[in-house]
């Protein structure tokens, strides 16, 4: 087998029914399901999908590059997987330039707390980098596979990159774009879509991502072009001045990775640099890792227009325990933080590690409370979601309008 196809020499299939028949997780773009208490076994997934574990050397390669400690997200190896990291800090070691690429498909009006996490994660490497981002909002995608009106899905993806704002993007280095307008108004991203859908078959597109079955609408099978061309610098001439060598790094949830498995498939045919990926785990549903959070259930999620009441009554009702059923035998037995929702949503959010280790610890001893801990997860998630909502109501539309103008980012 060629270096060309190491991407897909592995199960390339990213799974389907028959997978979740033979216990196997099925994790695809469009679908997440596992059997097991502790949720999707990642190690697994890792040598399905043929990507790499991030491990202490790697994280302690990039302390050392950046001279100071990487973000909790990465220490608690939240983001766990990767394709080629070292290619890009190997890059920035040189001093020589790279740019990030994420996205976010619109298909709600209001974000919940699991779409906040690949944005925070995404600033604090553009800040540590100091390197241009592009953010995609595939409208296309959801009007293809949602039952939603094509006007209203960019209606959706301009309300949405509102609250990507919010999260705090540099305006000088940033550069956001729905496929409907930016297909229109870039040739050049259009011409890669093309370069790319033609290498590759329906063959391919089948057994990757389980699309093109004969009922299936044709903009499905011609989606994954789309998400795939913005790795190139060449599809953003007015950024990167034409130049078709300067790698993309893109931090995503692993279920976007059979994505970038065809992206890398294909970018040496073209002449064009692979991406590097960074790979977060998914964050559970209020329900428990087992459940998924739906942007439709709203009591399966905290969204960032709830209200402090709402984050509360949320927390207290719903938010799977893990520790005992009464407080004698929770005294007793401990609880257990694995599959403790509350505990786990503040390994995402309370950045503070001593702090996360002693309730870890005290919970897990039996001698902190289901009430407390949940209490502590309220308070972070208050003042969380008030300051997102704070944020974003500065966000105007002439400020929307600048972060998605074809313009020279900053670097
Ligand atoms: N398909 C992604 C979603 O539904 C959106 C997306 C587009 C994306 N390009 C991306 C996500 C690049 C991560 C990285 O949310």
């Amino acid at each position: 087998m060629t270096e060309l196809n190491v991407d897909l020499q592995n199960k390339c299939n990213v799974g389907d029914e028959a997978d979740v028949e033979k216990d196997e997780d099925l994790v695809t773009p469009w679908d997440v399901v596992s059997k097991s208490e502790t949720g999707v076994d990642y190690e697994k997934l890792i040598s399905r999908f043929g990507c790499s574990r991030i491990d202490s050397d790697l994280i302690a390669r990039m302390a050392k590059l950046i001279n100071g400690p990487v973000h909790h997200l990465l220490k608690r190896q939240i983001f766990f997987s990767h394709r080629d990291l070292n290619k890009i800090l190997d890059r920035y070691e040189q001093g020589k330039p790279f740019f990030l690429y994420t996205g976010r498909g619109p298909s709600s009006k209001a974000l919940h707390l699991g779409h906040l996490i690949p944005f925070m994660f995404t600033k604090w490497l553009q800040g540590t980098f100091n390197v241009p981002l592009v953010i995609q909002l595939t409208d296309d995608e959801k009007y293809f596979w949602k039952n939603i009106p094509l006007e209203e899905t960019i209606e959706l993806a301009r309300e949405n990159a509102k609250d990507i704002i919010a999260c705090g993007f540099d305006i000088k280095k940033t550069f956001i774009f729905n496929n409907w307008n930016f297909v229109g108004s870039c040739p050049s991203f259009y011409q890669n879509i093309g370069r790319i859908l033609r290498l590759v078959n329906n063959n391919q597109v089948r057994s990757i991502f389980g699309i093109g079955k004969d009922a299936d609408c044709i903009g499905k099978t011609f989606f994954p072009a789309c998400q795939a061309a913005p790795s190139f610098s060449s599809s953003f001439p007015f950024i990167f001045d034409g130049k078709k060598d300067v790698p993309c790094l893109i931090p995503c949830a692993i279920d976007q990775d059979p994505y970038f498995r065809l992206t890398r498939d294909v970018a040496p045919r073209l002449g064009f640099p692979k991406p590097s990926l960074i790979h977060s785990s998914f964050f559970p549903a209020l329900q428990g890792v087992k459940s998924k959070m739906s942007a439709s259930e709203t009591n399966s999620a905290i969204f960032l227009t709830d209200t402090p009441k709402q984050i509360k009554d949320k927390i207290n009702k719903y938010a799977f325990s893990g520790g005992g059923t009464t407080v004698e035998e929770h005294q007793a037995k401990g609880g257990n933080c694995d599959i403790d929702i509350s505990y786990q949503y503040l390994t995402f959010f309370l950045d503070d590690d001593e702090k996360l280790e002693e309730i870890r610890k005290s919970y897990s001893a039996g001698t902190l409370l289901t009430g407390h801990l949940k209490k502590e997860l309220i308070t972070i998630l208050q003042k969380l979601v008030a300051e997102h909502q704070e944020r974003r109501k500065q966000v105007t539309d002439e400020m929307l309008d600048e972060f998605m103008k074809l313009r020279k980012l900053d670097f």
